[in-house]
């Protein structure tokens, strides 16, 4: 059973039926066996992000960088989604005015039945080609000889966003679209830390939205968050669910 106050405000905006955003970060991912990046046993512990998150690492070392993501591809595969997964699903599918925005690479999203997911970092089942060939999708879970490469011999990088590149400016703009349109924002598992993605609520705030946040722990956003809701996203977001009238 879990407990938890849901204030009045929240629950009039879960039932009005206007505009929801959620933003997602590693921590709804990780009760589904995934380590978030930061914290203990995060994956950035004992780790350089400089070494393996940016083109730089990768220009220098793609067969180091690609043993990550490949090891990543591995671990998202064996994962199932969970019920905080299940529930932004549902809220796709119940409400016509639902926008999931995450930053999550994993594509559990996905796996749990989301359909119009707005992924800000990429996708870790996508590959991009250096040369000039089209970035498409790849399931495999055996890549073959890393780094590997594209038909056309050049090699081929995760379309992932590594530190130190822009956002796709198309993403980036509707997901603020999405952030100036909404009624209610739900922020899950993400240590508000890493922008633009950790500016969108605060731009909703300014715009009009109600913000809560979903989180264990508190993180810059909790005292700008309208209410932060202090458990794990697979507990919340059913009961938020139910709130808002989604069977
Ligand atoms: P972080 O690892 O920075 O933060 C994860 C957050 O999830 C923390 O605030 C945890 O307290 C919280 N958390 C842990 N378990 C949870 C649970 N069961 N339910 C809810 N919250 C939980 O991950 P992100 O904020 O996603 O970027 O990180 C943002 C970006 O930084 C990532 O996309 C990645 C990373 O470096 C790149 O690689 C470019």
């Amino acid at each position: 059973m879990v407990s938890f106050a849901i204030s009045n405000e929240l629950r009039a905006r879960l039932e009005r039926g206007g505009p929801i955003l959620a933003l997602t970060g590693a921590g709804v991912s990780a009760e589904s066996g995934l380590a978030t990046f930061r914290g203990p046993g995060g994956m950035w512990e004992g780790r350089d992000p400089m070494e393996l998150a940016t083109p730089q690492a990768f220009a220098a070392d793609p067969e180091t960088v690609w043993r990550f993501y490949d090891w990543r591809r591995k671990q998202a595969a064996e994962a199932a989604p969970n019920p905080a997964h299940v529930a932004f699903a549902a809220l796709e599918q119940g409400r016509d005015s639902f926008r999931l925005v995450t930053q999550n690479v994993d594509g559990l999203h996905e796996r749990a039945g989301n359909r119009d997911v707005l992924r800000l970092h990429g996708s870790l089942w996508r590959l991009r080609c250096l040369g000039d060939c089209e970035e498409h999708d790849n399931l495999e879970l055996d890549l073959g000889p890393l780094p590997p490469r594209c038909a056309c011999g050049a090699l081929l990088r995760p379309a992932v966003v590594w530190f130190g590149e822009p956002l796709d400016p198309a993403v980036l703009h509707r997901a603020e679209q999405f952030a100036e349109e909404a009624d209610l924002v739900i922020v899950a598992g993400t240590s508000a830390l890493v922008y633009p993605a950790a500016a969108l609520p605060e731009i909703a705030r300014l715009a009009g939205a109600y913000v809560v946040e979903v989180n264990p722990e508190t993180t810059p956003l909790s005292e700008r968050a309208d209410v932060h809701i202090a458990g794990s996203a697979g507990a919340v977001l059913p009961r938020l669910v139910e709130v808002a009238g989604i069977a």
